[in-house]
């Protein structure tokens, strides 16, 4: 007798490894989304990804990566639903799922204007809103004086102390894959004494500038710009809606405004650490 198919907002989502990169980015291509397989590469090895397998064939009907940040906090990002399953259940199936592991641990994640009023049904609030900024670097509107060399490996400890102090969490994790995961790692320092680092790493045809964690506006620019001098791609970084000084300058030097997403967050009133001096994350889809 044959078997009626399972309803779709009842099949298994499963934990996904490296070896799903492909039908990750398959994914991102089928909701017009870059396929980004050098960002999905570290989010897999990093983080947790979750997937429901198409019912139909080969690939993912959805997926997404949860980032943890120990018993802090847990990023969530690349919430995707292949259009062809788009608005019958499977979001919100796989977001309950995530929820449900993650139990008592504090989440937090960008959201589209498509993905908001999922999450906000699921208990998330707005605590601020970011602009992704992109363009090509023209070096109109000066950076202050502030010294940036790229970093070493006797930089690290250093890096990962002001991480810390900036973030709230400790990220050692995503931090130490940066050497490898970027093409430029940066300081700036005043006095032998690192105020501040940014790293950018290669995404289809741009640079993505982050973590960008600096003392000060100005020590944020210095190290926009001389990350900008290191490439001739086009720059890309997602910029907390209340730096409007450096958000400002970004634009005088060509980098606009793309989009503006919404920080959220879930079990908890606002992120940890000093959003004043942290000017831009790894990335949305991780925190
Ligand atoms: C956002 C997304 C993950 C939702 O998944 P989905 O399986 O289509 O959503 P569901 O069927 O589970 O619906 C859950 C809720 O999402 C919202 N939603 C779903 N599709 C929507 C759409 N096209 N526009 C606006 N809201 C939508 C609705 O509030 C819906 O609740 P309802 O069914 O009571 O109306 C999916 O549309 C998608 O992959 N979009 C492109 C990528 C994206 O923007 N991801 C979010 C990243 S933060």
């Amino acid at each position: 007798m044959p078997t009626s198919p399972t309803p779709l907002a009842q099949l298994p989502v499963r934990r996904l490894a490296l070896e799903d990169l492909l039908a990750c980015a398959d994914l991102s291509e089928n909701r017009s989304w870059p396929r980004e397989e050098h960002k999905w590469g570290l989010l897999l090895t990093a983080g947790t990804g979750y997937g429901i397998d198409d019912p139909e064939g080969p690939g993912l009907a959805a997926c997404s990566v949860v980032t943890s940040y120990g018993p802090g906090l847990a990023a969530i990002g690349m919430v995707l639903v292949a259009e062809r399953y788009a608005c019958q259940g499977l979001g919100r199936r796989l977001m309950r799922h995530v929820l449900a592991e993650a139990g008592d641990t504090p989440l937090t994640l960008y959201a589209t204007a498509n993905g908001q009023p999922l999450y906000e049904e699921l208990g998330f609030t707005e605590t601020s809103r970011s602009e992704m900024v992109r363009g090509r670097f023209t070096f109109a509107a000066p950076a202050p004086d502030v010294p940036v060399r790229p970093a070493t490996a006797e930089d690290l400890p250093a890096i990962l102390r002001l991480d810390q102090e900036v973030f709230g969490l400790d990220r050692t994790h995503m931090i130490t894959r940066l050497p490898a995961f970027s093409d430029h790692l940066r300081v700036a320092e005043d006095g032998g004494e690192i105020i501040g680092f940014a790293a950018a790493w290669p995404n289809m045809d741009t640079h993505v500038i982050g973590p960008l964690i600096a003392r000060d506006p100005g020590t944020a620019q210095a190290l926009i710009a001389s990350l900008a001098t290191a490439t001739d791609r086009p720059l890309r970084t997602d910029i907390d809606v209340r730096h409007t000084s450096l958000l400002s300058w970004a634009k005088e030097n060509g980098i606009g405004t793309v989009t503006t997403t919404s920080v959220m967050v879930r079990s908890l009133p606002d992120l940890p650490g000093d959003w004043r001096r942290r000017f831009a994350p790894l990335t949305v889809a991780a925190g």
